[in-house]
C-alpha cells in the first residue's frame, strides 16, 4: 500500500460524485482528482461553463480547482489505471424487470465498474463504493475482483456511503454531521480505512469519522434514508389529522420537535417526500427484509411508501375537489416541478403524480420551476406509468412558463409543489387580478400566507391545516360557495 492517497478517480458523475470531488479537490490541494463517466454529455456539461447540476456554491469550487487538480473525463480505463483510490459513484435505480422487479436495487452499473477495473487495474488500489447499495454489495465486488483479476489481492473493497442532500450538498460536504467508512477489519482492510480516513481528515475533524464493518456501513445508509423518510410520512400522516380538526401541524411539529429526543428537523409536512433515494431505498430495505424472511419488518417500511403514496393523491384529489369536482379544461397554475427548493432534480418528484393526476382529469397546467427545464418536464410526465394520456394530449395540455405571473393568468388555481423562497414575495395582489374567480391557491408545502391570501380574495387550501371558512363549505360538495373570505375582510369590508 502508498503511503498516502495522490490520485483518486470517481467513476460517476453524477449528483453524489461530481459534488464530492469537487470538494476532495478543494480541499486536498495535493491529491488528484478525475472524475469520469461514460456519458460524454455530462462530461462535456463538467467541462463547460454550465454545469450538469446546480447547486449553491458548487460552480465557484470547481472553477478554482478545474484544471488544476480535477479533471472530467470520458476515459474511464485510463482514470481508473492511474488512480491509488477508485470512488464507484454511479446510480443504482430499483430494479425494472425480473426479480426483485420495482423493490431490489439494480446493481447493473455498479458490476459494470467492478469489471472494468478487474479488467484494467493493476497495483495496490481502494475501491471505495459510494453508491447507496444493498447490504453484502461489496463483497460481491470482491468477488468480482477475485474472480477477474490475477493482482486481486492488492485491491481492498470500502463501503463510505454518502450522506448529502441536493440544494445543500456543498455545506453537507464541508460539513458533514459524520462520515462513514466502512471495511474489512484485518490488517488489510484497516490499512486501507485509514487512506480513506487521511482524505477526509483534511477537512474533517477526527471525531466526526466513523469507521465500522462493512455491512453496518452498508445498512446504516439504508436505515438513515428509511428514519428520515419515516420521519416525513409519521408528519404527513398527521398532516391530514389536522385538516380534518382544528389543529395546525406547524404548531404540532414545533411542539414535538421540541423533545430532545425527537429533534425538530424533518418535521415539515408536505404534499410528499421525493428525491431520488427516500423510495429506492425503502424499497431496497423492503426487498432485503422479505428476503431475510422478515414479512414483518418488510410492512412496517412498505407502510412509509403507502403513506407517501396516500399523500400525494389526497393532495390532488382536494385540488378536484374544492374546483367543484370538474377541472376538465380548466387552466391551473403549477408552482415549483423540483423535488425540493434549491435544485433542479426532479427525480421521484411529487410534481410528477400531482400533475398526472390533474392531467387525467382533463386539466390544462401552465407550469412554473425557477431551475427545472421544459424537456425534463415533459419527459418526467410522459415517462410510461406516469400518467394514462398518450405523449401528444400531454404536451397539448402542459405549457411551460418562464415567470409565475404569465403561469397564473387566466387561471382557475396556483397550485404550489416545491417550496421556493421566491413563492413566499411574489406578488398575489397583482395576481389574484388576472386570474378566473373563484380564485385558488393549494399550497402542497404550506409556505404562504395565508390569512393575507384570503384578504386579497383568494380561497386557500393547505396541507396541514383548515382555514376558517363557512360551516356549510365542508358540505357543499361540488356546489359552488358563496362566500369564502376571512373574518378580517368580512370586517374590513362592512367598515
Ligand atoms: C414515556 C415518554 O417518554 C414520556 O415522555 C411520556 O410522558 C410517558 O411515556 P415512560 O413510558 O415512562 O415515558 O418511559 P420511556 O423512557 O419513554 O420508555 C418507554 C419504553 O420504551 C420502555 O419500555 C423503554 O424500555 C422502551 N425504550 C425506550 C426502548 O426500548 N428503547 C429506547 O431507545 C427508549
Ligand atoms: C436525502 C437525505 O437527506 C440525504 O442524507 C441522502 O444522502 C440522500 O437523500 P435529498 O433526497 O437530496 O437527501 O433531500 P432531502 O432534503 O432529504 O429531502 C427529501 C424529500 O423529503 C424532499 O422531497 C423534501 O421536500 C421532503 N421533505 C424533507 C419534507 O417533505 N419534509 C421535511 O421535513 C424534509
Ligand atoms: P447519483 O445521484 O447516484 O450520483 P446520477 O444518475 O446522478 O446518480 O449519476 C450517476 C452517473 O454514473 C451517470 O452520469 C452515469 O452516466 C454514470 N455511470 C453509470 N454507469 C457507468 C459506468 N459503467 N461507467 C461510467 N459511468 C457510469
Amino acid at each position: 500500500a502508498p503511503e498516502s492517497i495522490r490520485s483518486i478517480c470517481c467513476i460517476g458523475a453524477g449528483y453524489v460524485g461530481g459534488p464530492t470531488c469537487a470538494i476532495i479537490a478543494h480541499k486536498c490541494p495535493e491529491i488528484t482528482v478525475t472524475v469520469v463517466d461514460k456519458n460524454p454529455i455530462r462530461i462535456a456539461q463538467w467541462n463547460s461553463d454550465k454545469l450538469p447540476i446546480y447547486e449553491p456554491g458548487l460552480q465557484e469550487i470547481v472553477m478554482k480547482c478545474r484544471g488544476k487538480n480535477l479533471f472530467y473525463s470520458t476515459n474511464v480505463e485510463e482514470g481508473v489505471v492511474n488512480a491509488d483510490l477508485i470512488f464507484i459513484s454511479v446510480n443504482t435505480p430499483t430494479k425494472t424487470y425480473g426479480a426483485g422487479k420495482g423493490r431490489a436495487a439494480d446493481l447493473t452499473h455498479v458490476e459494470s465498474c467492478a469489471r472494468i477495473i478487474a479488467g484494467c487495474a493493476s497495483g495496490y488500489k481502494v475501491v471505495v463504493e459510494k453508491s447507496t447499495v444493498p447490504v453484502r454489495a461489496a463483497a460481491s465486488i470482491s468477488e468480482i475482483f477475485g474472480a477477474n483479476s490475477p493482482a486481486a489481492s492488492n485491491f481492498q473493497v470500502l463501503s463510505n456511503p454518502e450522506f448529502l442532500a441536493e440544494g445543500t450538498a456543498v455545506a453537507d460536504l464541508l460539513n458533514p454531521d459524520r462520515v462513514l467508512i466502512g471495511g474489512s477489519q484485518t490488517p488489510a482492510g484497516l490499512e486501507a480505512i485509514a487512506l480513506l480516513t487521511a482524505v477526509y481528515s483534511h477537512w474533517v475533524a477526527p471525531e466526526r469519522i466513523v469507521t465500522m464493518n462493512t455491512w453496518s456501513s452498508e445498512l446504516s445508509k439504508l436505515v438513515s434514508n428509511a428514519f428520515l423518510a419515516q420521519r416525513v410520512s409519521s408528519i404527513n400522516a398527521v398532516s391530514a389529522i389536522c385538516e380534518a380538526t382544528g389543529a395546525d401541524i406547524s404548531e404540532v411539529a414545533e411542539a414535538v420537535g421540541r423533545d430532545s429526543r425527537i429533534g425538530s428537523k424533518f418535521l415539515q409536512a408536505s404534499v410528499g417526500f421525493g428525491g431520488s433515494c427516500f423510495q429506492k431505498d425503502i424499497l431496497n430495505l423492503v426487498y432485503v427484509s422479505e428476503c431475510l424472511n422478515l414479512p414483518e419488518v418488510a410492512q412496517y417500511w412498505m407502510q412509509v411508501i403507502v403513506m407517501n403514496d396516500f399523500q400525494k393523491s389526497r393532495f390532488a384529489k382536494k385540488i378536484v375537489s374544492r374546483l367543484f369536482n370538474t377541472i376538465s379544461n380548466k387552466a391551473i397554475a403549477v408552482f415549483g416541478f423540483a423535488f425540493k427548493k434549491n435544485t433542479g432534480d426532479t427525480r421521484e418528484s411529487p410534481a410528477i403524480s400531482v400533475c398526472a393526476h390533474l392531467l387525467e382529469e382533463g386539466a390544462r397546467l401552465n407550469i412554473y420551476d425557477p431551475k427545472v427545464e421544459t424537456e425534463q418536464i415533459l419527459s418526467d410526465l410522459c415517462h410510461p406509468g406516469v400518467c394514462a394520456l398518450p405523449r401528444e394530449r400531454i404536451e397539448n395540455l402542459v405549457t411551460t412558463h418562464a415567470d409565475p405571473h404569465s403561469a397564473a393568468a387566466n387561471t382557475h388555481a396556483i397550485v404550489v409543489l416545491t417550496e421556493w423562497d421566491e413563492f413566499k414575495t411574489l406578488d398575489y395582489e397583482k395576481m389574484i387580478k388576472s386570474m378566473l374567480r373563484p380564485a385558488w391557491v393549494f399550497d402542497g408545502r404550506k409556505i404562504l400566507d395565508h390569512e393575507r391570501l384570503m384578504d386579497l380574495g383568494f380561497y386557500t387550501e393547505c396541507i396541514g391545516h383548515r382555514y376558517q371558512r363557512p360551516q356549510f363549505y365542508d358540505h357543499c360538495n361540488g356546489h359552488a360557495p358563496e362566500l369564502l373570505f376571512s373574518e378580517k375582510s368580512k370586517a374590513f369590508r362592512a367598515s
